[in-house]
Order: structure tokens, then C-alpha cells, then sequence
């Protein structure tokens, strides 16, 4: 039996089979969940990559700057469970003038967007599942550490400080509802978000050697897995918690 045997989970991000959300849905079916998908944009190309899981998921609509799409997406998600016993955030984007090295430069308007994408969304997709959610559950997100101002992450790094704070406020307001909140503060894996960060190559090439347990790029597996440990009922006093993924970088000294 899974460790997320009879869960229902809704996990968003899908992109392509190399994004972190893919393998959190794989894993989630393979420890035995019910998993439904959010895309956002072309969801044909979602609706494609679905099919390579184990089983086929539904794929719904979810553009988290859509306030029509977060006030119906419970009852679209609804449509095909019950209810829900965990929601994966896996959605981050920044435009190009916020990130690369032009931090002083860049616009309260692009500014505002990364924000609204990948810090205020956590809370509206959080917001949007609690009436789905009246047996408790628990909520993840995919976070990069942001308790150090990297090269190149600039207004993205900004966003992730600001989710983390975000993951603590909602601990606090959803513990009441007996749904735990946590991240998984991945380190750098190539996926169509990363390949957009100008200059990314200088993670590439820190990372594995600043790892005392070694990065692997390509792999999202430990990453899935540890969101997967999160929804399971094996961290049940855990929320507002930071589960850091990343080969042990963050433990280091440079
Ligand atoms: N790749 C890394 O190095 C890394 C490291 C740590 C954390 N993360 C985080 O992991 C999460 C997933 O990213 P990924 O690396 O798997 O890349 P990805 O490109 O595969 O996934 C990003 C997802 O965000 C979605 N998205 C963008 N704008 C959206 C919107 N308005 N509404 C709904 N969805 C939207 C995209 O459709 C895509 O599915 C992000 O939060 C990212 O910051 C990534």
C-alpha cells in the first residue's frame, strides 16, 4: 500500500516531463493517489504530457491571475473528486527585466507580476480548494531558498522570500482547518522556468560542487518525493516548515 493510498490530489505546474509537477503526479499515483491536473496556457500540450503518467489525470484550467478561474476551480475540480486531501503549488514566473542582473532596473509593473505568479498565487490557489478541503489535508509548494540573494535570481529571489513568508502566514490560518502548509525548497533543475532565468548556467555550475551529497540537474525525483512525504499522514505536526531539497547546498558555507 502508498503512502498516499486513497488521497485525492491536485497538483498544478504541469508542464512538460521534465517540470518538478510531473513527477509529483507520477509518484502520487504510484503511492496510490487520485490525481487531478491544472494547466495553464496550451493546455493541449498539458493534456498531452498527462498522458504520460500511469494513468490519465483530467486536466482543468487554472491561470492563477484568472479570478474566474479560482472562483469555479473547486467546483470544476469537484466535478471529479469528492474532495481533496492535497494541493501541490509548482508555479513560478518572472518576466525577463526582473531577472538576470538588472535587479535596480526593473519595473513595478514586472515587478508586480512575478509577484501576483509565484508569491499571491500560493494563497489564492490555498483559498480556492478550502471548500474541497473540509476533512483537513495539506498544501506544498516548490520554493527556492531564499534566505541569500543569489546571481542572476534578482525579483524571482524577492517573490521566494515573499512565498516563504506566505507559507508561514497560512500555517497559522489554515491549522484551524487542520491543513498542514509546507515547502520543498528545491535546488536547480532544468525545466522550461529555469532555462528562462538568463545566466542559470551559474547554478549549473555551482551547485553539484557546493553539494556535499551532489546535485544531480536533471532529476526532479528528490524533490517529488519529499513533496509526496509531505501530503502523506507520515508528517502529521509539521506546517510552516521549509524541507530543503537540494543536496545539502544550503547547509554550506561557500
Ligand atoms: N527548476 C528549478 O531550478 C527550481 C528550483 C526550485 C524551485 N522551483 C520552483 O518549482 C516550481 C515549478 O517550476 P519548474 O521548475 O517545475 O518549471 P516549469 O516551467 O515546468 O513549471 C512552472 C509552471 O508554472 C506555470 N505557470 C506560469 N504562470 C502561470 C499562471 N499564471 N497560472 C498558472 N500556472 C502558471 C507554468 O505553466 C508551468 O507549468 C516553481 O515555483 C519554481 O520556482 C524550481
Amino acid at each position: 500500500m502508498g503512502i498516499l493510498q486513497g488521497k485525492r490530489i491536485l497538483v498544478t505546474g504541469v508542464l512538460t516531463d521534465a517540470s518538478i509537477a510531473f513527477s509529483v503526479a507520477k509518484l502520487a499515483q504510484e503511492e496510490g493517489a487520485t490525481v487531478v491536473l491544472t494547466g495553464f496556457g496550451r493546455l493541449s500540450l498539458v493534456e498531452r504530457i498527462a498522458k504520460r503518467l500511469p494513468e490519465t489525470p483530467p486536466v482543468i484550467e487554472l491561470d492563477v491571475q484568472n479570478t474566474e478561474h479560482l472562483d469555479t476551480l473547486a467546483d470544476r475540480v469537484g466535478e471529479h473528486v469528492g474532495g481533496l486531501d492535497g494541493v501541490v503549488h509548482s508555479i513560478g514566473f518572472a518576466p525577463q527585466s526582473a531577472l538576470g542582473g538588472n535587479f535596480l532596473n526593473t519595473t513595478w509593473e514586472d515587478v508586480a507580476t512575478a509577484l501576483h505568479i509565484s508569491t499571491y498565487s500560493y494563497k489564492s490557489l490555498a483559498v480556492a480548494c478550502l471548500p474541497l478541503m473540509k476533512e483537513g489535508g495539506a498544501v506544498v509548494g516548490l520554493d527556492f531558498d531564499a534566505s541569500k540573494a543569489w546571481p542572476v535570481y534578482d525579483w524571482m529571489g524577492v517573490a521566494k522570500a515573499g512565498l516563504e513568508s506566505c507559507n508561514r502566514y497560512l500555517a497559522r490560518d489554515l491549522a484551524k482547518q487542520n491543513i498542514r502548509v509546507n515547502l520543498v525548497a528545491a535546488g536547480p533543475l532544468r525545466t522550461m522556468a529555469a532555462k528562462s532565468i538568463p545566466g542559470f548556467k551559474e547554478f549549473e555550475d555551482s551547485w553539484p560542487e557546493r553539494a556535499p551529497l551532489g546535485w544531480d540537474l536533471s532529476d526532479t525525483v528528490p524533490a517529488a518525493k519529499a513533496c509526496v512525504a509531505l501530503m502523506s499522514d507520515w508528517f502529521p505536526a509539521t506546517t510552516g516548515e521549509i524541507v530543503h531539497v537540494d543536496g545539502g547546498a544550503h547547509a554550506i558555507g561557500a
